[in-house]
């Protein structure tokens, strides 16, 4: 066993254990190396096994680049050719179940020409790996990475459905869950026996000693499942588990985890993912003392795997999952960590302004929270897979004499049905007496008001989704939001699933609402009109994507205004949250040339009276500034 010494030592051992490789894996090793060796120092500089660790990673990305198919090495060239990619206009995503969706992946196979046809570039399919029979978390509880369940198929049908998705124009995204593994992982048997080389591969304690002194700074994540962030083993000790019992944490401490995981995700590059969802990066590394959330490691690990990635599958990206304090989660975001990230803060507070009827807490943030860093871009979502959390900055919102813990206290209640006169159907998700703290579920159908028979319940779900389409990033439609998915409240019926109100939002394939998609005279028609209609304008339009945006103050109640700047000429995006229509006047809109395009209605518009917006209507002109 060597420790790491100077970059210069561990080079040499790094090249030989790489063994025959070719120039293009050497010059990339020569750019990655120095600083995967500076991550390496910082994390496992102490270690005695350091140098070994850094030396098998780099032999597994030489193996890995060796056996990558030479179709993928040839979309590897195109990316770094083109590596603002992401950022196009004519990005969008679409995010589903397999299983749910449609049954398997021969199911999902069958539906790229419906994924052509809603102009979908970004395939999104939740957690496919073997998991534990039962509850599995929505298959986030992974027992191998290298195994897709067999209910779904097998590993060489994704790989073949990987290369489907990419010539119909689409990238696969997966999740790479690594923060922790299910109790029923190889890994995960072998450290509760002792096996040799696995004891430290999670966190195990003899006795309740440190758990409760590490539980004095944790927060809880799934209190519905279990209190604090372990649980006992049926010998009496205790394991970490920040989410369900079955979903263990790893120990990043040891050096062999990252070894191991970064093989995993070596292996998923080469079956043609494009994309990989880190999953709740934020817990990935803990300290005594801390909240264990975002501390400086989380960054290093990642930016390690990034660099791991950089050299054996260059064309691929990560898309980090920080659902945390809009300040943390832009700290994820940067070419050399995360390329892509999760936008929480935007979708959450489209929700918070449709609720109040105001907007000022959604400009802030679109005026404040939205700059990100070249080369890097949001996954804006009206919906996901996973409750809102109301993730807003107090400080924020004291800004605007907004209370933050009360305000959260009304959106739930608000968005549970609990408030008077709520157009929203959700349902409750982890409530915590101990804290107050509760999270939200339902489809964005039913929050919106659909459900509920609200006069503007389809506006306000085109209304959401024409904010999201019209602020850059990629795009992500959770599918079925398309066509108005209600609710599905069967979900209480399923033991698997009555445990977790997050089913509520994730029905099977609305087949009905799919066939109603073209029949105007329905909801899912109207909705999926008027959808596809946006999506096809924003594919032709430039401006929208990229990530500049300049906010622009409206004066009139409840309208929300942004500027996306293009090539001299400026998309203005004003958007009425209120159930009354709204008047902007002509002095407001008069740094702009009187004639406007309405790129949604495809007509010209004149300025010089103001603008009119109904309750929840919007609209995107093309203006030319004066
Ligand atoms: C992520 C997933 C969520 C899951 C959790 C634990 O946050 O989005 O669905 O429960 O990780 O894996
Ligand atoms: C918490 C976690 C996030 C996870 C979510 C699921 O908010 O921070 O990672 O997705 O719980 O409910």
């Amino acid at each position: 066993m060597s420790a790491l010494t100077t970059v210069e030592a561990d080079r040499a051992a790094a090249r030989e254990a790489a063994g025959d490789v070719d120039e293009a894996f050497l010059a990339r090793f020569d750019t990655q190396f120095p600083r995967l060796h500076s991550l390496f120092t910082r994390l496992y500089g102490d270690r005695a096994d350091g140098s070994e660790a850094l030396a098998a990673v780099v032999a597994s990305a030489a193996s890995s680049w060796i056996a990558r198919p030479a179709d993928l090495k040839a979309h590897d060239a195109r990316r770094e050719a083109d590596p603002a990619w992401f950022q196009s206009e004519r990005m969008l995503g679409g995010v589903c179940y397999v299983d749910r969706y449609a049954g398997d992946l021969e199911g999902i196979r069958a539906q790229i020409p419906y994924f052509r046809e809603l102009g979908l570039t970004y395939l999104h399919l939740m957690p496919l790996f073997d998991a534990p029979e039962g509850d599995n978390d929505g298959g986030y509880a992974v027992s191998s990475y290298r195994r897709v369940n067999p209910a779904l198929g097998t590993m060489e049908q994704l790989a073949e459905l990987a290369s489907q998705l990419r010539e119909a124009g689409i990238s696969l995204v997966l999740d790479f869950i690594f923060n922790h593994t299910s109790n029923e992982h190889e890994w995960a048997r072998k450290a509760v026996a002792g096996e040799p080389g696995y004891e430290d591969f999670y966190l195990i304690f003899p006795d309740r000693t440190l758990p409760d002194r590490y539980e004095q700074t944790t927060r809880e994540i799934f209190p519905d499942d279990h209190p604090g962030s372990f649980v006992p083993l049926p010998d009496g000790r205790w394991i970490w588990a920040t989410f369900y019992r079955f979903q263990w944490d790893l120990n990043y401490a040891n050096p062999a985890v990252f070894r191991a995981m970064a093989e995993e995700m070596l292996f998923l590059a080469n079956q043609g993912v494009e994309v990989l969802r880190m999953d709740a990066v934020a817990f990935i590394w803990k300290r005594l003392g801390t909240p264990c959330e975002s501390l400086p490691e989380a960054h290093l690990l990642l930016q390690a795997f990034n660099a791991v990635l950089a050299m054996a599958a260059p064309g691929m990206v990560f898309k980090s999952e920080a659902i945390v304090h809009p300040d943390e989660v832009v700290t994820y975001i940067s070419p050399d960590e995360c390329q892509l990230s999760y936008n929480p803060l935007q979708m959450a507070l489209t929700w918070e302004a449709l609720a109040t009827r105001d907007p000022r807490l959604l400009q802030q943030a679109l005026e404040r929270r939205h700059a990100l860093p070249a080369g890097t871009a949001w996954v804006t979502y009206v919906r996901g897979h996973d409750d809102i959390g109301w993730t807003f900055a107090d400080e924020d919102a004291a800004e605007l004499g907004i209370h933050g813990f009360s305000h959260r206290r009304f959106l739930n209640d608000f968005y549970v049905g609990r408030f008077e006169g709520t157009f929203a159907r959700g349902v409750p998700f982890q409530e915590n007496p101990k804290t107050g703290d509760a999270r939200v579920t339902g489809t964005t159908a039913s929050l919106a008001g659909v459900e509920a028979g609200d006069p503007h319940g389809e506006d306000r779900v085109v209304l959401a989704h024409a904010i999201q389409l019209s602020t850059g990033g990629i795009p992500l439609v959770y599918l079925g939001d398309e066509v108005a998915q209600l609710n599905d409240y069967t979900f209480a019926d399923d033991p698997d699933h009555r445990g977790d109100s997050r089913w509520v939002h994730r029905g099977r394939r609305p087949d009905a609402r799919y066939t109603e998609r073209t029949d105007a005279t329905t909801t899912a028609g109207r909705v999926f009109g008027r959808l596809t209609r946006l999506i096809a304008v924003r594919k032709a339009t430039p401006e929208l994507g990229g990530n500049e945006l300049i906010g622009f103050h409206a004066s009139a109640p409840g309208v929300l205004g942004y500027q996306r700047p293009g090539d001299g000429s400026v998309v203005l995006v004003l958007a009425n949250v209120g159930d009354h229509a709204a008047h902007v006047y002509p002095r407001t809109l008069s740094g702009f040339a009187s004639s406007a395009t309405d790129l949604v209605a495809d007509t010209e518009v004149d300025l010089s009276e103001g603008l009119t917006l109904p309750a929840c209507g919007f609209v995107w002109l093309r203006v030319t500034p004066r």
